[in-house]
Formats: structure tokens, sequence, C-alpha cells
């Protein structure tokens, strides 16, 4: 098995998505019976084949051409036209900028080779396709690299508002707009010059915390009004609608470490800055002095 099929396995501690590539070179999907794509063997194929595609790349190829299903491209055109509206309304200015520069389609799910050359011209990030979900170091040491890794399935049809993993709709219209941004991406990086110096896990898993409540959650107060600005929000319905109904507290990495989150479900807390560069700010210093002895990454 090679390091990067090793990379991208499924390896987080909540019931997701197994993806293997076995010793004679086997690809297999297995969707937990909780997964919207349970028991849909076609679905399960389609995604056998597309992780195929990212296990068999090699380190730094771009991202394959993936054929999207007629399926994929039904659930692009309804979830990008739903979060359009919904962007419009709860999006930051700065997130609705950066966005329109992505020019993504509407009809059809873009080639993620091509997203992540427009990333590129602009910022100098790559994405770099992955399987599912994939260790945290390994995660953050690509964004040290400037690269992004990104799935390239598309979630299930039945249950298109909310995907409990990340999927290509998440990456590119969560992510994408993020990439192309330099200040954003500079954020990016340093979460990841952060993680590559840290030895101790809890450390690291403050970091993945504050990645979380800031990067892919994070609120700004803008005019008046609490806006989205976090990937994990711009890319669901189900969230971008109902996100002023969570528990929203300032930004504090003391309450940010105190916080139990799941990846796979809505968010009950959320954080919100006083401005877009207040949130800047914040996520800017944190993960450029976050070390291995910070407060709160020990526990106690
Ligand atoms: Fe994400």
């Amino acid at each position: 098995m090679t390091d990067q099929a090793l990379d991208s396995m499924v390896s987080t501690n909540r019931p997701g998505p197994a993806i293997v590539r076995n010793s004679d070179g086997e690809v297999s999907v297995t969707l937990p019976d909780i997964h919207p794509g349970y028991g849909d063997e076609h679905y399960i194929e389609h995604r056998r084949w597309i992780a195929a595609l990212a296990l068999y790349a090699r380190p730094g190829d771009p991202p394959s051409h993936v054929a999207y299903s007629d399926g994929d491209r039904q659930v692009w055109q309804l979830v990008t036209a739903k979060l359009r509206d919904l962007h419009r309304s709860y999006a930051t200015a700065a997130y609705l900028e950066s966005l329109s520069a992505l020019q993504l389609p509407s009809h059809r799910p873009p080639q993620l080779r091509d997203v992540s050359d427009t990333i590129e011209k602009e910022t100098g990030f790559r994405m770099t396709a992955v399987a599912g979900s994939i260790q945290a170091r390994t995660f953050y040491e690509s964004l040290a690299d400037r690269s992004f890794r990104a799935t390239q399935y598309i979630r299930h049809h039945s249950r298109p508002e909310f995907s409990p993993e990340p999927d290509m709709i998440h990456e590119v219209v969560g992510h994408g707009p993020h990439l192309v941004n330099e200040r954003w991406t500079q954020l990016y990086q340093l979460a990841g010059d952060a993680v590559r110096r840290l030895q101790d896990p809890r450390a690291v898993d403050l970091v993945s915390r504050v990645f979380w409540f800031g990067v892919e959650c994070g609120l700004v107060n803008e005019g008046g009004e609490v806006k989205a600005w976090g990937a994990s929000l711009m890319s669901s319905v189900k969230e971008l609608t109902q996100f002023r109904n969570a528990n929203i507290r300032p930004l504090s990495v003391a309450d940010m470490a105190a916080q139990d989150y799941n990846s796979h479900a809505q968010q009950q807390v959320l954080f919100v800055a006083e401005s877009q560069a207040h949130l800047e700010d914040f996520l800017g210093e944190f993960f450029t002095t976050v070390q291995d002895d910070s407060p709160y990454a020990v526990e106690a």
C-alpha cells in the first residue's frame, strides 16, 4: 500500500465511510448504515471509481477527470441554486466577492482540476484529490505546502441539504472562495505551519478546534447582522438557514477549546467576530503563536 493510499483512508474517530485499497490493489467503499447512500449499490460503485482515481494518483498529480453521473449533475444544480439564494442573504460581502471570482458552473459540477487552476492563478494554492477524510496532520501539513486536499464525489441525492462528510460541493463552494483570497490562504498556511511545528497531539487538537470554529463555521458581524463566512456553513443549505438559531458567542480560544464538536452533525454553538478583519486577526494570531505548551492544549 502506498503512502498516498494510507493517507487517503478514513481515519476519523467517528463512524464514517471506510475507503480502503487492499493489498491486491482493489478499492472498496463501505458506507455506515447512518449514511444517506447506505444500500445504494449504484452510488457506492460510483464512489468506488472516484475513490480509486485519488488512491491511484501519484503525489503532486493534479486531480483526475471525473465522469459525473446524471444524479451528480442534478444534485449539484439543485444544491448550488439553493445555496446561491442563501449566500445573497447570509454570506459576508468578502465571501461573495471571492465566490464570484471562482466562476463556478451552475448546471454541472466543475472538474476539481479546473477549480484548482483558477485558485493557483490567484494565490498559488492548489487543490489535490483525496478519496475521503484524512488524518488531521496530513491535511494540515499539506496546507503548509499550499495544497488543499479535496474530495471529488458528490453527496447522495436523498439528503442534498446536508452532507455528513466533506463532498465536492463543500470543498469547492465552501473552501474554494477562501482559497482565491490571498489573506485567507495566508491563514490556511499558518494553520498548516502550526501543525508542522507542534509535536503534542493535544496541541494539534486545539488547532483543529480553532480551525473548525473559525475557518469551517466562523461568523462575522457585518452592518449589525450576523453573517456566515465558514466553509462548512457555506456549503450546507440546512446550516445556512439555521445558523442564527445556534448559541452564538464571541471569539475565544478558551471557549472553543472547551467545546465538543462533531463535524458530521449540525453545530449548536458558533462563534462570531466583530468584523471580517477581527476574525482574520484572531485566527492569524492564534495559528502563529500556538505552541505545544499553550494554555488549553493540555488536559486538566
Ligand atoms: Fe472543510
